[in-house]
């Protein structure tokens, strides 16, 4: 099978968006890949922070993503023999994400390894640059977004949950940094790309969501029988 022929379902987005539930629920009902491209910007602010890497010093950190040692099985991520699926998901990695990659020589030795997630029967993929650099021919192109005070009280809840103390203005106030962070980058910033459909999921739940996206999918794969 042509590569290129596999079907690949982009969604860009800013922080706290829901596109990482909504992609991964899409997958799911499609029976096809996810690929979490945000996690491996996070492994790489992990590894690099461990290490005491300066987060600026781009020839290390294209080093680490070189030979990131990471293991994707089903939604659980082991960097080496270690399990850090949830320790990514904290905010100092994902602000440290958010720093190296603006960095264009990181983001190229991530390439190939995003584009690997390509395989049969189709691909769901979530991040900032999936529409305009990974998965440029995607069959459909998603731009998820929501006011940053939807997404902060969304981020606050999430972490309440987990038994987290969080302040929720910090919250708000990071991922205003962490937008404006994304998005003023020259190397693929974070941008809805001409091509792609525009949902705002202020006012919407996340089954709303997932079921326009597979409706719009659903409506595309007619057309190209
Ligand atoms: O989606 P996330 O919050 O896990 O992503 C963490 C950071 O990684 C995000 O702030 C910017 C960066 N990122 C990126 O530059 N390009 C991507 N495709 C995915 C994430």
């Amino acid at each position: 099978m042509n590569i290129n022929s596999i079907p690949v379902i982009a969604i860009d987005g800013p922080s706290a968006s829901g596109k990482g539930t909504v992609a991964q629920l899409v997958s799911e009902n499609l029976g096809f890949q996810y690929l979490d491209s945000g996690s491996l910007y996070r492994l790489v602010a992990l590894k690099a922070i461990r290490i005491g890497i300066d987060l600026n010093d781009e020839k290390a950190l294209e080093n680490i993503a070189q030979n990131l040692d990471v293991t994707f099985t089903g939604r659980k991520i082991q960097l080496g023999i270690e399990e850090v699926t949830d320790l990514i998901r904290q905010e100092i990695y994902g602000n440290g994400a958010s720093k190296i990659a603006a960095h264009s020589r990181l983001r190229e030795a991530l390439l190939d390894r995003q584009r690997a997630f390509r395989k049969g029967p189709g691909l769901v993929a979530d991040g900032r640059d999936m529409c305009s650099v990974v998965f440029p021919d995607a069959a459909l192109k998603v731009f998820l977004t929501a006011t940053a005070e939807v997404r902060a009280k969304r981020r606050y809840k999430q972490l309440m949950e987990k038994g987290e103390g969080v302040n929720i203005n910090t919250i708000l106030r990071d991922i205003e940094e962490r937008d404006r962070r994304d998005s003023i980058r020259v190397f693929a910033p974070l941008k809805q790309s001409k091509d792609s459909s525009f949902i705002d999921t202020t006012l919407l739940g996340i089954t709303e969501v997932v079921n326009k996206i597979l409706e719009q999918y659903s409506e595309i794969s007619i057309k190209s029988i």
